[in-house]
């Protein structure tokens, strides 16, 4: 913040590892900043903790008053349930919540992903795509984006990419153990982003004076699955990775724009996955 900026009340639902990284962010600016999950003793401090479960009766009862909310809870399994309760009955209740006390909320942020627009053939994406899911993943994420979008509270959605950082080292992992694999038949493209960029961005679009109602959250260079662990391989000196035509089942083909983002005046921390993992690797993950 340059000192001229009025603090803001932050409300984060379903503060785990975006949401946090974006708390401490927010807090070390100035802002007050409350976290609310069903354990918040893992949030730590300056972060005010909000236990509860968004499912609850009565959530308005807990909520302290705020005028930006950045909803940020995920699934907690694989099922279709817990996608409808993390991605619809979630952020349903919470705005009702919100509605039903009259708070003035200017903002409210829903947490998306990519996962919205299913398999584009390996052609570019943007916000003015159509979204066709091809599963009910991406179906109930849609539906949880269609419903703070049609709220009374002003709403706007980040579409994230597969997130990476401390802790989620995943694609490391795989390359370490010698178990990356690369599809047969053509390129799969990845679309990442970096957690420190999550968090940025939603910084950035908790302030941005009349924002679009939707953003894509990636860095730079979509590129492909297999480039990507032949570059990691290379930064670890860990064997290449192997061709497995059995690999591209179930991936959605896409390349996703981050223009409108960048557009708007944010600036990629790790601008692509190259300088984001060789951070984690230089730091000892
Ligand atoms: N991971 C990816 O690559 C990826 C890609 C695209 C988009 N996204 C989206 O990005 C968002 C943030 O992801 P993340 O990695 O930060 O998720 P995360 O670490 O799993 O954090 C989500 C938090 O939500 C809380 N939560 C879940 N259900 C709740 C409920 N009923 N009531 C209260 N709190 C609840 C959980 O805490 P408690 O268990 O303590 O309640 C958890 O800490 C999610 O919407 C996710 O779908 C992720």
């Amino acid at each position: 913040m340059d000192g001229k900026e009025t603090p803001l009340q932050v409300l984060i639902a379903g503060c785990g590892y975006v949401g946090t990284a974006l708390g401490l962010e927010l807090a070390a600016q100035g802002d007050t900043v409350w976290g609310l999950r069903r354990n918040a003793g893992k949030l730590p401090s300056p972060i005010r903790p909000v236990a509860a479960d968004l499912l609850a009766d009565r959530l308005e009862d807990v909520l302290p008053q705020v005028d930006r909310v950045v909803y940020a809870a995920a699934a907690d399994g694989p099922r279709e349930d817990a996608y409808r309760r993390a991605y619809v009955e979630g952020p349903g209740r919470l705005l009702a919540a919100l509605t039903a006390r009259g708070d003035p909320v200017e903002r409210f942020i829903f947490v998306s992903s990519t996962a919205v627009y299913g398999d584009a053939g390996g052609g570019w994406v943007d916000e003015a795509t159509p979204c066709i899911p091809e599963n009910f993943r991406g179906s109930r994420v849609l539906e949880g984006e269609e419903a703070v979008l049609a709220s009374s509270i002003p709403g706007l959605v980040l579409r994230l990419g597969g997130i990476y950082g401390p802790g989620r080292t995943r694609l490391l992992d795989r390359v370490r153990e010698g178990k990356a694999r690369c599809p047969g038949d053509g390129p799969i493209w990845s679309n990442r982003i970096h957690r420190e960029d999550c968090a940025g961005a939603l910084a950035h679009l908790l302030r941005l004076q009349e924002p679009h109602p939707v953003y894509l959250g990636v860095d730079d260079a979509p590129t492909p699955l297999c480039q990507v662990y032949r570059e990691l391989a290379a930064m670890l000196d860990a064997p290449e990775p192997q061709v497995d035509p059995a690999s591209t089942r179930d991936r959605s083909n896409k390349r996703c724009s981050n223009r409108r983002l960048r557009e708007s005046g944010y600036h990629f921390r790790f601008p692509t996955f190259r300088e984001g993992y060789r951070a984690l690797v230089e730091s000892g993950a």
